[in-house]
């Protein structure tokens, strides 16, 4: 919405939430989450013609166009639990605008929803007496921490409707700084299906070469090597080809859960199957790197320290939403491990609420005893600090300043022998082994095996 305002000084956007202190935050010099470059695109339009506030039944009155882009959650109660979208707070804002509307609306889905969401979206407008609805489908394709670049200047925009006035209502906005030839206009429910099946293939890429990477450690490939050779291949192509310690981010999983959760709907389980693979493979891959950290380190993390630089799913983010490091630590602690935490743009609190929810489950672990291994979390703001002390570094986010750290510095710190498990493949393995660490990187052959 703050590019839209930025880029159509015309177009009056108002940007509502129930939340009073997030609004507050939108309102303040220091926005509620970080994003490069959208500082400057918030502050160029705020006051002229973007506003935040709650006043929601207002800004529905108001306006011409409402973008629903409420959150759409895994399920994690009753039926579809662990799958299906949680659509409660879509039906909600529909509702709101069906009582609250006097005039003719068009409502456009930002949220990345099931296929046929709109059609129950429609139903629920339908009831409202004084107005009439045009629903549309606009889903957003921006990765985090490249949004601002991703807007600016997106491979497509999709819009998916019926109505031919309100699909061009919304392409001539977009228009105004994209070219006409990447603004796509489909039926609503091939729009909302492109999003999920965009996600879903994006995924596979990833877990297609932690795939090859496990096979790579056991053959003497180098996964680096094999993902350039197969990315030359103009039928391919080089990205999202990057073996890591897993996938994570708010999108991803819950968008292939949703597909399979769908299919099974429709009876398709071949389909359902196939997908479900796509989660199966990083779930073993960050269980896999877990793993490897307690067979190396001679059976036995117990009451070491494993330090573990970067939180956040990816760079350039501070979201933590089903970041690998999540469930590394998880597995580390119930290893009774000591991990010390560094990561440039996570916050402790927001490290410890993540530890909390994740112990929540599962795991047979109760109370006190759950307290206490999260009690053997440390969280510091110096990655020497972090490393100092410990038996192993483990990097989960491929922050650019871990690669030119004081490495010397860092090797005299720690104990004997000193192990990296490189979960990005960011640090220079070479260089490292040098120094006398003992290097352990994703579909790479072990150190030791050489
Ligand atoms: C994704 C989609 O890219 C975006 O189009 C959609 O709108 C939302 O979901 P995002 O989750 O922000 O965006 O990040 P993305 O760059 O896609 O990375 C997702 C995860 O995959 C990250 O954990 C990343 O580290 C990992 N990844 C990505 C790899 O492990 N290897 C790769 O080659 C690429």
């Amino acid at each position: 919405m703050a590019m839209i305002a930025k880029q159509c000084p015309d177009v009056s956007v108002h940007v509502v939430d129930l939340n009073q202190d997030r609004i507050n935050s939108w309102n303040s010099e220091e926005l509620p989450i970080y994003e490069p470059g959208l500082d400057s695109v918030v502050r160029e339009a705020r006051g002229r013609n973007l506003r935040f506030s709650t006043q929601v039944d207002h800004a529905i009155q108001e306006a011409d166009m409402i973008f629903i882009s409420v959150n759409t959650p895994t399920k994690s109660f009753g039926m579809g639990a662990g799958r299906a979208a949680n659509l409660e707070y879509i039906e909600k804002c529909a509702r709101q605008i069906a009582r609250v509307s006097q005039g003719p609306k068009i409502v456009v889905e930002k949220s990345t929803l099931p296929v046929r969401t709109a059609e129950a979206v429609k139903r629920i407008l339908a009831t409202a007496g004084a107005a009439s609805f045009d629903v549309l489908s606009n889903p957003e394709f921006l990765a985090e921490g490249t949004a601002v670049q991703d807007l600016l200047s997106p491979d497509r925009v999709l819009i998916g409707g019926e109505s031919q006035t309100a699909i061009s209502a919304l392409v001539d906005i977009y228009a105004k700084w994209i070219p006409k030839d990447r603004i796509l206009t489909t039926n609503l429910w091939s729009s909302e299906l492109s999003k999920l099946s965009a996600n879903a293939f994006l995924a596979q890429r990833v877990s297609s070469i932690n795939a090859i990477s496990a096979l790579c450690e056991a053959t003497g490939a180098d996964v680096d090597e094999v993902a350039r050779a197969i990315g030359t291949d103009s039928r391919i192509g080089p990205n999202f080809l990057k073996a890591s310690v897993g996938f994570g981010g708010s999108c991803f999983q819950k968008d292939i859960l949703n597909l399979v959760y769908l299919c099974e709907h429709f009876g398709l389980n071949e389909v359902a199957d196939y997908w479900s693979q796509v989660v199966a493979i990083n779930d073993y891959q960050k269980r896999r790197f877990a793993q490897k950290i307690v067979r190396t380190l001679f059976n036995t993390v117990s009451d070491k320290k494993i330090c573990m630089w970067g939180w956040a799913f990816k760079k350039d983010t501070n979201d933590t939403r089903e970041s690998a490091a999540i469930y590394i630590c998880r597995d580390l602690l119930i290893e009774r491990a000591q991990v010390e935490i560094y990561d440039p743009r996570v916050s402790e609190e927001q490290i410890r609420q993540d530890m909390y929810e994740i112990m929540q489950d599962g795991n047979g672990l109760v109370g006190p005893y759950k307290q206490s291994l999260i009690d053997r979390i440390r969280v510091v703001e110096d990655p020497h600090q972090a490393a100092d002390s410990a038996h192993a570094i483990t990097v989960m986010t491929e922050w650019d300043e871990f690669k030119d750290l004081d490495f010397c510095r860092i090797f005299e710190d720690m104990v004997k022998p000193a192990f990296v498990f490189d979960g990005r493949n960011i640090l220079c393995r070479e260089k490292l082994s040098q120094i006398g660490f003992e290097v352990h990187s994703i579909g790479k052959t072990s150190p030791l095996l050489i």
